[in-house]
Order: structure tokens, then C-alpha cells, then sequence
């Protein structure tokens, strides 16, 4: 087993950045009083398929799981792999956390069942990378996480958009990488990889559930409510582009150009946010990649700014971050392409 101490793992899932994955709470309430009896016949079905649990017997380490020594990678790699995992528990976690409590406090028996299958699937998934974590001596504190990290009120409706993009591009990226390495075997430099099939599936079908969530009333797809709709696209997809470019090493030794697998992953969501979203982002509008990379380098200037300990990065802030905040609208001002949804919701991961 490898050697390396590092008690800082808990201290970057505390982390507090634009980009860093969050906790959430939400009007528990409010989404107490939904009513799926508009969507039953497309909602029982899946609540079916996740009462079977798919998945309960396959985050266990079997003899798939290859010797691996986290000293036998190079320093750059190692601090960009750590860091990657650190920041997929977060947000494993912070689903965990949220759906959890979900559970703890409703009373309506098909939210309360749908959330605790969701809970105790993240809570897999969270644990199964603190095990990886583990064989380098490092794991994060998750009792001390939900204790202390800072919680970001989402009032319901918020919490729909923003996680159910976070499910479907979290199903997009794991079965982007998979299909990846598939292909590419010999740059599967962690045997982790090789449980993102089926994970992927269990992130598929929160997300399935978040599109049905959204049916169950017309109102949360149109209206003001397409702009935040597209406020969520832009954010999330922006935020993504920004944290994978943060880590150069990790790619290369995937052997994944870091562009090209944003771009796959991106359209991927898009094209499965047609079964709920009216809207679409239009990847083909050139000033989309161009302003995903303004937005970028405001942010890594921003970051710097808020970072520095000098007085004159210090006086840089107000404008760093007004910065950010016009790449963000740039980005935002580039127009949507319409999207007629379709009668059903439900699809198949069929990528
Ligand atoms: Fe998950
Ligand atoms: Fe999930």
C-alpha cells in the first residue's frame, strides 16, 4: 500500500470556489406537495426499475480491481487524479445530503420513496471513491462535511434544473471516459474506470426522474422560467469546461483531448435534455466555444485576484470579477435553439 499522508483531501472537498461542488438544501415543503399523478404511467415504471437496485452488488472492489499504487504516478498526475476524485465525491455527497433529507422530512410517499433510492445510491457512489481514496491513505471526512460545509439554499425548482443537468452531464462524462477507454485500454491508468458503465446508469435515472419532477407541472419549462432554464444550461456547462481544463495531466494519461471530450460530453446532455428542456444550447454557433474560453480565462484571473495576499491583487478583484461577470453574459446573450419536447419523457442510456 502506498505511503502518502495528505489530511488536506477533506479540506479540498471544503473548498469554496465558483467552481467547487456545493451542498444544497432546498424547500422540502413545497416539494412534499407534488403530485405525480399526471406523469404515474412514466413514473412507475422507473420507480420499479430502482427498487430492483441494478446496482446493489457493484460498487465492491472484485478482482477487477487491478494493484494500483498511487505513488507510481507522476506528482502532477497524482495531485490532478486526487483531485478529481475529491471533487466527484463532493459531488456524490452533496446529492446524497440533499436527497437524504429529503426523505427525513416528507411525509408524500412517492417523493420520499424516489429520494431515498436516489440517497442511498449516492451514498454508494461516494463511498466507493472514498475506497480508492483510501489505498492512498487519504479519505475525506464525510461526517465532518455534512456537519460543516457551507449549505447553498435552492428554492425547487432550482434544485430541478441544476440537478438534473448535473445527472445527465454526470452520466455523459462517466460513459464518455468508459466508451474512451473501451477503446483505449492500455490508458486505463486506475481500475475506478472500470466500474463507470454501470454506475453511470444509477446518475441516468436520477436524471429521468428530475425530467418527470419537471412534467408534473407546465409552468417549470416555460415562461421567465425558460431563462433560468438557459441561466443553468450556461452555468453548469460553463463550470464544467472551466474545472476539466484545470486539469491537463489527468487527460493526457487518458489520452483524451480535454476539448474534444467537453464537446462530447456537452452535445451528449444537450441531446438528452431535449426529452424535458425547451430550449437547447447550439453548440454549432461558433462564438459558444469562443465565449466558453473568455469565460475561462476571466475565471482563472478572477481566481488569482481572490488568492492573492498583495495589495494590488487584492485592488484587482472588483475588476476581475466584473470581468467574469460580462464573459458570463456574452456567453449567456448567444442565442438558444428551440426545442419542441417530445409526448414522452422517458429515454434508454443507449450512449
Ligand atoms: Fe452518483
Ligand atoms: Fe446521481
Amino acid at each position: 500500500m502506498s505511503t502518502i499522508v495528505d489530511d488536506n483531501t477533506t479540506d479540498m472537498a471544503m473548498e469554496e470556489t465558483l467552481i467547487s461542488p456545493r451542498f444544497y438544501t432546498t424547500n422540502y415543503k413545497e416539494l412534499d406537495k407534488v403530485d405525480v399523478s399526471s406523469i404515474r404511467n412514466e413514473w412507475d415504471p422507473l420507480i420499479k426499475e430502482m427498487r430492483s437496485d441494478p446496482n446493489k452488488k457493484h460498487f465492491q472492489k472484485t478482482s477487477a480491481w487491478d494493484d494500483f499504487d498511487f505513488e507510481d504516478l507522476e506528482p502532477g498526475l497524482r495531485k490532478e487524479f486526487i483531485d478529481f476524485l475529491v471533487s466527484s465525491l463532493t459531488s456524490e455527497f452533496s446529492g446524497c445530503v440533499l436527497y437524504k433529507e429529503m426523505k427525513r422530512q416528507g411525509n408524500n410517499e412517492d417523493i420520499c420513496e424516489l429520494f431515498a433510492m436516489m440517497a442511498r445510491d449516492e451514498a454508494r457512489h461516494a463511498g466507493f471513491i472514498n475506497d480508492a481514496l483510501r489505498e492512498a491513505n487519504i479519505a475525506v471526512n464525510l461526517g465532518f462535511l455534512t456537519r460543516k460545509k457551507k449549505y447553498t439554499y435552492f428554492a425547487p425548482k432550482f434544485i430541478y434544473y441544476a440537478t438534473y443537468l448535473s445527472e445527465k452531464i454526470g452520466y455523459a462524462r462517466y460513459i464518455t471516459i468508459y466508451r474512451h477507454l473501451e477503446k483505449n485500454p492500455s490508458a486505463r491508468f486506475h481500475p475506478i474506470f472500470k466500474w463507470f458503465e454501470k454506475w453511470c446508469n444509477d446518475e441516468f435515472r436520477h436524471g429521468e426522474a428530475f425530467a418527470l419532477l419537471m412534467r408534473t407541472d407546465p409552468k417549470l419549462t416555460s415562461g421567465l422560467n425558460v431563462y433560468w432554464i438557459k441561466f443553468f444550461l450556461v452555468a453548469v456547462y460553463a463550470t464544467m469546461y472551466v474545472r476539466d481544463h484545470a486539469r491537463p495531466e489527468f487527460h493526457k494519461a487518458l489520452g483524451v483531448d480535454i476539448d474534444w471530450y467537453d464537446d462530447q460530453v456537452l452535445r451528449m446532455t444537450t441531446e438528452i435534455s431535449r426529452q424535458v428542456f425547451p430550449i437547447e444550447i447550439d453548440h454549432d454557433n461558433p462564438k459558444w466555444m469562443i465565449g466558453l474560453k473568455r469565460v475561462r480565462k476571466a475565471m482563472l484571473a478572477y481566481g488569482r485576484a481572490k488568492q492573492s495576499k498583495s495589495i494590488i491583487g487584492k485592488l484587482k478583484l472588483p475588476i476581475t470579477a466584473l470581468n467574469l461577470g460580462v464573459a458570463f453574459a456574452r456567453l449567456y446573450a448567444i442565442p438558444a435553439k428551440k426545442n419542441i419536447v417530445p409526448q414522452s419523457v422517458r429515454l434508454q442510456p443507449i450512449y
